[in-house]
């Protein structure tokens, strides 16, 4: 069964395409390395994937749904999260009221995880809940941040450079945690990373991508031994 699927999907800003025929489908719980240069379309590809830029062709289909015309609201309650660029987390806002803010949001139906689920998975932030989120290391934020991902019935992570600023062994840990919850929930994640050698780790898939069109899809051996792995 294929949780996510992008077919033919083209978006771009003003007069200008950015990412053209861009097609790849998911399985529950794989995670897929979205790799490739600065300036390549990973983050325009996630954003229209999100419901944040309409998309100028093709078709998105989330769990069976075509959804390239739903709004994000309605995308978030499918299951569908992005944890942004640049975090996404309130600054000014303690770690308590971040997460009781976005936890309400998600009303109605059993959540996956609630507020008790995301203190429990990361222990730092109960013990930070009076503290200023933006006063967090980088990377207490980061933790922050994907506990916010999670909240409610996540089912498909769009994760956009989350290890940025990030210490080495924080970044490890982060990553173990994206994996754990990927395997134990079934939950599917789009990793976009600079950090090659550390999505890779994770990663059960890799897609490359070049002047916004993919140049590789395949298995991380594979990526390795491809033409376009010297390019990293
Ligand atoms: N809001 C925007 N308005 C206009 N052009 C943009 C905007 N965001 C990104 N771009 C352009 O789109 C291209 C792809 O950017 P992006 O998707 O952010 O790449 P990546 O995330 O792979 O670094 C770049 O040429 C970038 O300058
Ligand atoms: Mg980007």
């Amino acid at each position: 069964m294929t949780l996510l699927r992008l077919s033919g999907l083209a978006a771009g800003y003003g007069a200008k395409t950015v990412i053209a025929d861009v097609s790849f489908g998911l399985e529950p719980g794989q995670i897929l390395a979205f790799l490739g240069h600065n300036g390549a379309g990973k983050t325009t590809t996630l954003k229209t994937v999100m419901g944040l830029l309409p998309p100028r062709a093709g078709e998105l289909v989330f769990d069976g749904q075509r959804i390239e015309r739903l709004d994000v609201s309605r995308r978030v309650a499918m299951g569908l999260r992005l944890l942004p660029e640049g975090r996404g987390i309130f600054p000014d806002l303690s770690v308590a009221e971040n997460i009781d803010v976005v936890a309400a949001r998600n009303v109605g139906g059993a959540a996956m995880f609630g507020i008790a689920d995301v203190y429990r998975l990361f222990p730092i932030l109960e013990e930070r809940r009076p503290t200023r989120a933006g006063s967090l290391s980088g990377g207490q934020q980061q933790m922050l941040a994907l506990a916010l991902a999670i909240l409610g019935s996540p089912r498909c992570l769009l994760l956009d450079e989350p290890s940025i600023g990030l210490a080495p062994n924080l970044v490890e840990r982060l990553f173990q945690q994206v994996r754990d919850l990927c395997r134990s929930h079934a939950m599917t994640a789009i990793l976009v990373e600079q950090n090659v050698a550390a999505a890779m780790q994770i990663a059960d898939r890799v897609i490359i991508m070049n002047n916004g069109r993919i140049v590789f899809d395949g298995l991380p051996h594979e990526a390795r031994e491809s033409n376009f792995w010297n390019y990293f």
